[in-house]
């Protein structure tokens, strides 16, 4: 049976008041039961009950008020609209008006910048030290071993330890299922140029992560793109039938909690999408790197946990949970394996030894889950507090995602804003924002930014925010 994340009580009991809250059982102004009632209903001490309170506090969900009690705030984010998805014509793309400002996220200059652009959690947030000592006593331990090529398969450690994990996401994956990549970029670009050859067609999300868009117009492919709902991810009813007018050689998905939306596509979809695809042939590529980052409750179920026939590839890393610079990362290719493992060894051969093996140590001691469950909570409430600010400090008449995992915002802002022209205006303040176009396979979403939550709130943060903000004002009056 799949585990709800193994939560400490506290937080447990936090989240179910959160979700009594937000099914309007109790309302802003409303208040809640003291923190002796509340530990005795629950039967947990009071110090229990008390962490609980401050978590949601923490959340901006609760607010104490001297000599009275514990009493729901109102939060303007909740009363916010979801984004609506652009809409697509039937047609494939082949990137002439896509927006190459990719570089510009990853530059030098970028780490100077106010991090609202590339998708990183804060440096604090990553177990740096941890995995460095961790890698240096295995390096003693080994000694000229840990500077030998690690197999072209990549190490059995990791894979091993991968395939216990699979149960969790749902599949029962073995060691020889897994091969290691140099990240999710490199098992992605594996798998697109497994599955297709150039000129070729591949369903993707619209929008969708923009070195997805970068690849595939690297590799001369071109790309299907399909209308993506705020909440429940791809438009399966579109795809359906597109399909009967469409051909597609693979289908690129990141069904749980998609860059940049943040949605989490329900089971049921991940199902009839799955079947849809393999009752045509077209293998599905997904996309797992945000998989492990459940705000709460169980993790969710990876698409892989739906395949019958081996035509998922399932692609993942480390990046967005450990240590982007280490780049390990994986791929459990199904029937593709076998070129897979041909195109590896005419490109990168293999991976860096030494990260390989410290993070397959830092999952097999337990390092890594106990990791997980601190830095879940911390991006759920990074990202209710960065909703918060933003509702404040933004003109009305924006719509911003809620995701249930990750640490991403997609914020939906007037039709006059330009967020090529804002980031720009921003970058000269100082602070990195990501434009909708850099995520649009045709150049749409020119009023869409994403906003990196991966920080905590901080005063220069929030500074950043109000800049921004200001800056989207003086454009909307223009
Ligand atoms: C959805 C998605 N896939 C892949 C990557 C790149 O992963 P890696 O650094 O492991 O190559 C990112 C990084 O932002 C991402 O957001």
């Amino acid at each position: 049976m799949r585990t709800a994340g193994k939560e400490p009580k506290y937080v447990r009991l936090a989240n179910l008041l959160e979700d009594i809250i937000r099914n309007c059982s109790f309302r802003p102004g409303d208040r809640v039961p003291s923190v002796r009632q509340f530990s005795s209903q629950h039967g947990v001490s009071i110090p229990t009950a008390l962490q609980a309170y401050v978590t949601l506090e923490t959340r901006g969900l609760i607010e104490a008020r001297p000599r009275s009690g514990y009493y729901v705030r109102a939060r303007q984010a909740d009363f916010l609209p979801d984004p609506s998805s652009a809409a697509v014509g039937l047609r494939t793309t082949n990137f002439t008006q896509t927006y190459p400002i990719q570089s510009v996220l990853l530059s030098e200059e970028s780490a100077k910048l106010i991090p609202l652009g590339a998708a990183l959690p804060g440096p604090d947030l990553l177990p740096g030290i941890k995995l460095a000592r961790t890698m240096s006593a295995i390096g003693r331990r080994l000694g000229a071993a840990s500077v030998s090529y690690d197999p072209l398969q990549g190490s059995g450690k990791l894979r091993e330890v991968l395939a216990r994990r699979s149960l969790e996401w749902g599949c029962a994956l073995k060691a020889s299922d897994f091969t290691i990549t140099s990240g999710a970029t490199e098992a992605m670009s594996l798998a697109l140029r497994s599955t297709c050859q150039p000129g070729d067609t591949v369903i993707v999300e619209s929008p969708t992560y923009w070195g997805l868009v970068h690849m595939l117009r690297e590799l001369r492919l071109k790309a299907w793109p399909v209308p993506v709902d705020s909440v429940t991810g791809m438009d399966l009813d579109y795809l359906e039938k597109g399909l009967r007018r469409l051909r597609a050689s693979a289908c690129v998905l990141i069904p749980s909690f998609h860059n940049p939306v943040g949605f989490l596509m329900p089971d049921e979809n991940k199902r009839r999408l799955v079947e849809m695809l393999a009752g045509r042939t077209i293998p599905v590529i997904e996309d797992d790197i945000y998989g492990d980052l459940q705000h709460k409750g169980a993790r969710p179920r990876c698409l892989k946990a739906f395949d019958t026939d081996g035509s998922v590839l399932l692609c993942s890393s480390f990046s967005k949970t450990l240590a982007p610079g280490y780049r390990v990362g994986y791929i459990a290719a199904g029937r593709w394996q076998s070129k897979v493992h041909r195109l590896k060894a005419g490109s990168t051969l293999s991976c860096a030894t030494l990260p390989v093996l410290a993070v397959a140590e830092f999952l097999k001691t337990g390092g890594y889950d106990r990791y997980l469950r601190t830095v879940r909570q911390a991006y759920r409430e990074q990202v209710e507090q960065m909703r918060e600010a933003i509702v404040e400090m933004f003109p009305a008449g924006i719509a911003l995602s809620r995701p249930q995992g990750g640490f991403l915002l997609w914020c939906q802002l007037p039709a006059k804003v330009d967020s090529i022209k804002l980031s720009e205006q921003a970058r000269s303040a100082g602070i990195s924002v990501a434009p909708g176009p850099l995520f649009s396979p045709y150049g749409g979403c020119r009023n869409y930014i994403r906003v990196n939550c991966g920080h905590r709130l901080t005063p220069q943060i929030e500074r950043g925010l109000a800049v921004l903000g200001k800056l989207v004002r003086k454009m909307i009056l223009k």
